[in-house]
């Protein structure tokens, strides 16, 4: 299996430019493992991955939902996840959770992974990133990407 890893650093554009470019390189099947703190910027790189694959809805933060679902004009939705108030996989079961994570026509998008990592460990096509603070500056972060 061949690994990619990528690193950036910087503001809100090179942020986009990088959702941007991942954009172009996902497809149904794809998982899209996000972690980070609060504020990192996983909500706003989900907003810029969904404006490039011309998603009609409104991005916004499924925290209170745990799920958020968008469709695209192209051949899978994307279904946008967020673990932070999940207590128990369980609860996951009755949205359907593991079929769309089955699904080939699905993008799967998911925040605070790690949470549960365990849910992904037979899991390909994973393209795990990770959000960090830059100390001292609130307009930079730094993004590495995996897959
Ligand atoms: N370089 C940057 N990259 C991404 N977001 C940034 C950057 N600089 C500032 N921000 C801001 O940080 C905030 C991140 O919030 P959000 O994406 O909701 O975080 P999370 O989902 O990780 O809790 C947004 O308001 C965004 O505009
Ligand atoms: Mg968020």
């Amino acid at each position: 299996m061949k690994i990619n890893k990528k690193s950036i650093k910087g503001t809100i554009e090179e942020t986009q430019n990088l959702a941007y470019e991942i954009s172009n390189n996902i497809s149904g099947g794809h998982l899209i493992l996000l972690n980070g703190e609060m504020g990192s910027g996983k909500t706003q790189f989900v907003k810029f991955l969904c404006e490039n694959l011309d998603v009609m809805n409104i991005v916004s933060s499924p925290s209170f939902l745990i799920l958020n679902k968008y469709q695209t004009r192209k051949k899978f939705d994307i279904f946008h996840f967020d673990f932070y108030r999940l207590q128990d996989t369980r609860d996951l079961v009755e949205i359907g959770f593991f079929e769309i994570l089955e699904s080939n026509d699905a993008l799967v998008i998911i925040e605070w992974a790690d949470m549960f990592r365990e849910l992904f460990l037979n899991k390909k096509n994973i393209i795990d990133i990770y959000f960090n603070f830059i100390k001292d500056n609130i307009n930079l972060r730094e993004i590495t990407v995996t897959r």
